[in-house]
């Protein structure tokens, strides 16, 4: 089999193509600005570039590009070029797109938002294709890098940090995701995967939990709330975890081993 991914400069898109290195598929990764080895050039803008991907033909290509920029016309026509070449998609979504709050906010995050959620749909809905949820991704990745919440964890360390106790979210590590997504490259589902451990966490408990992880100082670590109307205003959703019935696709990285799969 073989898998491109794109985004595979990416915090997520390099511990995707570690993931598939440990299997018998053969993986490809895209760049945009930030070339490493082995990665071929690719942005969504530029068509030419269209041909590189083209050139391998792939079996599956998991987007997990990140773009705050919405060109839904050139989304849409890259999806059916990738399609009619044979190829599968899974598109790496977030669980932003359930947040009202974030849809109907006007600043960055509301344009993330709605970025997302139009192109999840148009995979899903006018592609048939599989779209996997995920809430925020930590933890360190094969290249050595950290999430920017554990990044500032670290900067920080032994000053006084506050985190709301009462916005809540499924906390997803990056390996677990990788592998999670690589261990589904022989399934399909029309039905959208919460791909997560299962389990719901504040951004205290989340904090404080990722410090002890790191070996932190966590005294100064302390608990604060979000005001609801503030949060409104933010576009900031209290909750926006899942759990149970819906995160079944989860890969426990305790049981990570994806040789024979
Ligand atoms: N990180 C999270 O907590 C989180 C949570 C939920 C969902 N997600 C989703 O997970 C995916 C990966 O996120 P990430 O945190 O790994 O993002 P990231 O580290 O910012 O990586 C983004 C990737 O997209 C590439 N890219 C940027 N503009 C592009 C364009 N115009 N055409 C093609 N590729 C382009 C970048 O290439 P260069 O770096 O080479 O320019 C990079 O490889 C995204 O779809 C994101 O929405 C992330």
């Amino acid at each position: 089999m073989k898998l491109v991914v794109v985004g595979g400069s990416g915090y997520l898109g390099s511990e995707i193509i570690q993931a598939a290195d440990d299997t018998d598929v053969k993986v490809y990764g895209t760049y945009h600005e930030h070339q490493g080895p082995g990665l071929v050039y690719f942005n969504l803008a530029d068509e030419d570039s269209w041909d590189n991907i083209g050139k391998i033909e792939p079996d599956l290509l998991v987007w997990a590009a990140k773009r705050y920029f919405l060109d839904l016309p050139r989304f849409s026509h890259f999806i059916n070029k990738i399609q009619s070449l044979g190829s599968r998609v899974i598109y790496v979504s977030s669980d932003i797109i359930n947040c009202n709050e974030a849809l109907n906010a006007e600043n960055d995050l509301g344009n993330y938002a709605r970025h997302k959620r139009a192109e999840h749909q148009l995979v899903d809905e006018q592609f048939g294709e599989q779209t996997v949820i995920t809430g925020p991704i930590y933890g360190e990745n094969s290249a050595g890098r950290l999430d920017g919440r554990s990044r500032r964890l670290v900067e920080l360390a032994g000053q006084p940090q506050e985190y709301w106790d009462n916005v809540i979210k499924t906390f997803v590590s990056v390996r677990g995701l990788a592998c999670t997504i690589v261990a589904k490259r022989h399934q399909t589902s029309p039905q959208d995967a919460y791909i997560g451990p299962g389990s719901r966490e504040s951004y205290y408990q989340f904090h404080l939990r990722r410090a002890t992880e790191l070996g932190l100082p966590t005294e100064n670590i302390t608990a604060s709330q979000l005001d609801t109307q503030e949060a409104q205003k933010r576009g900031i959703c209290m909750d926006t975890s899942y759990a149970d019935e819906k995160s079944r696709l989860w890969w426990p990285e305790q049981e990570i081993s994806l040789r024979n799969n």
